[in-house]
């Protein structure tokens, strides 16, 4: 599986622990920035993310803000992507389940690296249900 992953300033150093988790997890990720803890612009690589999965780059998404809500808003503005802001396992798979969200958001001034790993583990091993919530999720667009 290939995802990508996008961070602000705040979410960084979350962001490169992640990729060394998910690498030890066998799962491949494209980093599309921030590079550094400098202070951006979390809409600009919100927006860097969602377009590799719109392209077809990459199947899934995370980004991590300060507390993910910025992340989760620019993201769910992109026609397409269905962001969701994860911060405890059972909405993390049910997101996954009922909502078939392509992009989990995590706030890195909230939840600890072991939680957000956990997350992120649930996030990309939990299937889509369809059925009867292919009809609502389809409602979105
Ligand atoms: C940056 O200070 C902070 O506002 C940002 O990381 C995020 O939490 C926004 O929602």
């Amino acid at each position: 599986m290939k995802i990508a992953i996008a961070s602000d300033h705040a979410g960084y150093q979350m962001k490169e622990q992640m990729k060394q988790h998910l690498t030890e997890t066998g799962v491949e990720w494209i980093d599309c920035g921030t590079n550094n803890d400098t202070s951006c612009d979390y809409p600009v690589f919100a927006q860097k993310l969602c377009h590799e999965i719109l392209c077809g780059n990459a199947e899934k998404g995370i980004l991590i803000c300060g507390t993910g809500i910025g992340m989760s808003i620019a993201a769910n503005k992109v026609r397409g992507i269905r962001a969701a802001l994860c911060s405890d396992c059972f909405s993390t798979k049910y997101t996954r389940l009922h909502n078939d969200s392509n992009v989990m958001c995590l706030g890195a001034r909230v939840i600890g690296q072991g939680l957000a790993e956990e997350l992120a583990d649930i996030f990309l091993n939990t299937f889509f249900e369809g059925g009867k919530h292919l009809k609502r999720i389809e409602m979105f667009e």
